[in-house]
């Protein structure tokens, strides 16, 4: 597990103003953070990437380099995952995408017990490809889950990264038990989920922060 806050880097200022009740009320801003933060990720992921040796030809001469052996696939769920996936999608600029619909869908009656509903999935063959699959928040870890095992349906990846920007303790216990096959990267752990089962102190509804609220 890679945590962005545990050393010192401009991710956390990014994570901060994500966070910040003020500066939470531009939303451009709040979607240019998520966006930020998923080209760093993609930056440290790219390091744990198969590479191969590449002769590129300049005007003088020519150069032997590193260059990844193939593009990623980029999957996340919306409407919160869209603007971070953009920001893997700059770095990341040949790879292909899967998108999820995923929400939570609570039972008549108990308003704090919820399954994870899916409407909507897209994705390219994903067998033998490195798929990242990125979700800025990762409270219970259900729809990552969900979304996951959806996937599987399309090829079985050869590696596969989970990224989120806040996770909850949580929702790390979960991912890791149920999905011990896949690398975690996060921005910062937060504290607990509340009744809600939103991330404390977490930053508030991402998707409604980035896009506006939902009736
Ligand atoms: N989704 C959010 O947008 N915020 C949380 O705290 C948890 C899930």
């Amino acid at each position: 597990m890679f945590v962005f806050a545990q050393q010192p880097s401009l991710a956390n200022q990014y994570v901060a103003e994500l966070r910040d009740v003020t500066l939470q009320k531009d939303r451009l801003r709040f979607r240019r953070n998520l966006e930020r933060l998923g080209e760093l990720m993609a930056y440290e992921i790219s390091k744990e990437m198969p590479y191969q040796t590449v002769d590129v030809k300049t005007p003088l001469g020519i150069a032997s380099t590193e260059l990844l052996r193939q593009q990623p696939v980029l999957a996340t769920i919306l409407r919160a995952g869209l603007p971070f996936h953009q920001g893997f999608a700059n770095y990341f600029d040949g790879a292909e995408n899967a998108f999820a619909g995923a929400y939570r869908g609570y039972s008549a009656g108990d308003d704090e017990a919820f399954e994870i509903a899916m409407d909507y999935i897209v994705a390219p063959d994903l067998s033998g490809k490195t798929l990242i699959l990125c979700d800025p928040m990762l409270a219970t870890g259900k729809s990552l889950e969900k979304v996951y095992h959806a996937l599987l349906r399309y090829g079985i990846p050869a590696q596969t990264h989970i990224a989120a920007i806040l996770a909850s303790p949580e929702g790390i216990r979960h991912v890791q038990r149920q999905l011990p096959q896949c690398r975690l990267w996060l921005g910062a752990i937060d504290d607990h989920l509340n009744d809600h089962f939103y991330i404390v102190p977490g930053l508030g509804d991402a998707g409604d922060l980035a896009f506006g609220p939902k009736v």
